[in-house]
C-alpha cells in the first residue's frame, strides 16, 4: 500500500532529527487546523506559464517581485496557513516526525519524505503550492520562484539578493535574508557539492571541476535506473530511515544534502537553518535550492528516454496534504506531479556544463 499522509488533525509536535534543547526554531510544527475538509486536487487552468529563473542572472524586476511577495508572506500572522512560518513548518512536520502512518493503519510508524522515492514528488508539490501562494499575495499569476543554479559554474555561489543589505539592519529588512547561515560560505565562496562539514580549502577552479564531476556522476553514472535516481521503495508500514541509507537517491544523497549542510550555520548545534530538516524552511534559500533539485528531475528525464518515474502503484498513489493558494486543504498524489507542464511552470534554460565532466 502507498504512503498516505493523514489529515492534518493528527499532527503532533516534531521531535526527531534535532536536539530540542538547543533548537532555535519551534518544534510545534503542525499546520493551523481550520477544520476544513480535504479536497481533491484539480489542475490549474492558468493560461500563463510561470517561468522559474536562474537566481544568478535574474533581472531586477524579477527580484523585486520576489522580494515583494516574500515580504507580504512574512507580514501574515504566523497562524495563517500562508504565512512564512506556516510554510516553513510544513517541512518540519513531514520530515521530523509530525505525522505517523496512521492513515494506513500504522500509527506507530513515522511518516518521512526523505531518503526514499518520495523525495522528488513531495518537494515538487511543496514548491508548487509555495510558489502559487507567493504569486497570489502580490496578485501575479505569472509569479515564479527563482532557482539556485549551483550545477552551473556561474551559479556556484550563494545568489547575491539573498544577502542584499550593506549592514545588519538593512539585511534584516531584506525578506530574502536569513540570519542563520554559515557566513564563511557567502559569495564569493564556491559551493562544495561534496560538503560533509569540512571546508575542502580547494582553490576555486578545482572546486568547480569537482562539483561538475559530482553532477555528472549523480545525474548519469549513479542514476542509470529509476530507483538509483529517485531513491528506494518506501510504502505503508516501512520504517523511515532518518539519516541516509543505501536506498537514498543519487541527487538527494549528493548535491542536495551537501548544499543543505554547506549553507547551515555551523556555529549552532542543529546547523540551523538550512542544515537541519526541522528548520530549513525558515531560509528562503531552501526554496531556491529545491527549485533546482526539481529542475534536476526535469533534466534527468531529458538525458535519456529510458529515464522514467517509477511505475509502481505504490509510488503513483502516494499522497500528501497541503494548504493551497485559496487556503483549501488538498490531497495530492505523486502521479499528478509527473506532468509538471500541467502544473503550469517551467524552467528558464541553463546549459548543463557538467555533461562533459566524466570522471
Ligand atoms: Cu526536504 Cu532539501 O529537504
Amino acid at each position: 500500500k502507498p504512503i498516505t499522509a493523514p489529515d492534518i488533525s493528527s499532527c503532533r509536535a516534531s521531535t526527531d532529527g534535532f536536539d530540542l534543547k538547543s533548537a532555535i526554531r519551534t518544534n510545534a510544527c503542525c499546520p493551523p487546523n481550520l477544520s476544513k475538509k480535504v479536497k481533491n486536487f484539480v489542475f490549474p487552468n492558468d493560461n500563463s506559464l510561470r517561468i522559474r529563473r536562474a537566481a544568478h542572472k535574474a533581472p531586477e524586476d524579477y527580484i523585486a517581485k520576489y522580494k515583494a511577495a516574500l515580504k507580504a508572506m512574512r507580514a501574515l500572522p504566523d497562524d495563517h496557513p500562508h504565512s512564512f512560518v506556516s510554510q516553513a513548518k510544513i517541512h518540519c512536520a513531514y520530515c521530523n516526525g509530525g505525522y505517523t502512518q496512521i492513515a494506513t493503519g500504522n500509527p506507530d510508524k513515522i511518516l518521512q519524505v526523505h531518503n526514499s522515492w518520495l523525495f522528488f514528488p513531495f518537494h515538487r508539490w511543496y514548491m508548487y503550492f509555495y510558489e502559487r501562494i507567493l504569486g497570489k499575495l502580490i496578485n501575479d499569476p505569472t509569479f515564479a520562484i527563482p532557482y539556485w543554479n549551483w550545477d552551473n559554474p556561474a551559479g556556484m555561489t550563494l545568489p547575491a539578493f539573498f544577502e542584499d543589505g550593506n549592514n545588519r539592519k538593512e539585511k534584516l529588512e531584506n525578506p530574502a535574508f536569513d540570519a542563520f547561515r554559515n557566513t564563511n560560505h557567502l559569495a564569493p565562496a564556491i559551493v562544495d557539492l561534496n560538503y560533509n562539514g569540512d571546508d575542502s580549502g580547494d582553490p576555486c577552479a578545482k572546486q568547480i571541476s569537482i562539483n561538475l564531476t559530482q553532477m555528472n556522476n549523480q545525474m548519469t553514472r549513479n542514476a542509470r535506473d529509476t530507483l538509483s535516481f529517485f531513491g528506494g521503495v518506501y510504502v505503508a508500514g516501512s520504517d523511515p530511515i532518518l539519516n541516509g541509507d543505501p536506498s537514498i537517491g543519487s541527487i538527494e544523497a549528493g548535491c542536495h544534502n551537501a548544499i543543505h549542510r554547506w549553507v547551515g550555520d555551523s556555529r549552532t548545534i542543529n546547523n540551523e537553518d538550512m542544515g537541519n530538516f526541522y528548520s530549513t524552511g525558515y531560509d528562503p534559500l531552501f526554496y531556491a535550492h529545491h527549485a533546482n533539485i526539481d529542475r534536476m528531475w526535469v533534466e534527468w528525464k531529458g538525458l535519456d528516454k529510458r529515464n522514467k518515474e517509477p511505475k509502481d502503484e505504490d509510488w503513483l498513489n502516494a499522497s500528501y496534504v497541503f494548504y493551497d493558494e485559496n487556503e483549501e486543504l488538498v490531497r495530492v498524489y505523486n502521479k499528478d506531479c509527473v506532468r509538471y507542464d500541467k502544473l503550469r511552470y517551467a524552467y528558464e534554460f541553463s546549459p548543463l556544463t557538467w555533461l562533459k565532466n566524466r570522471p
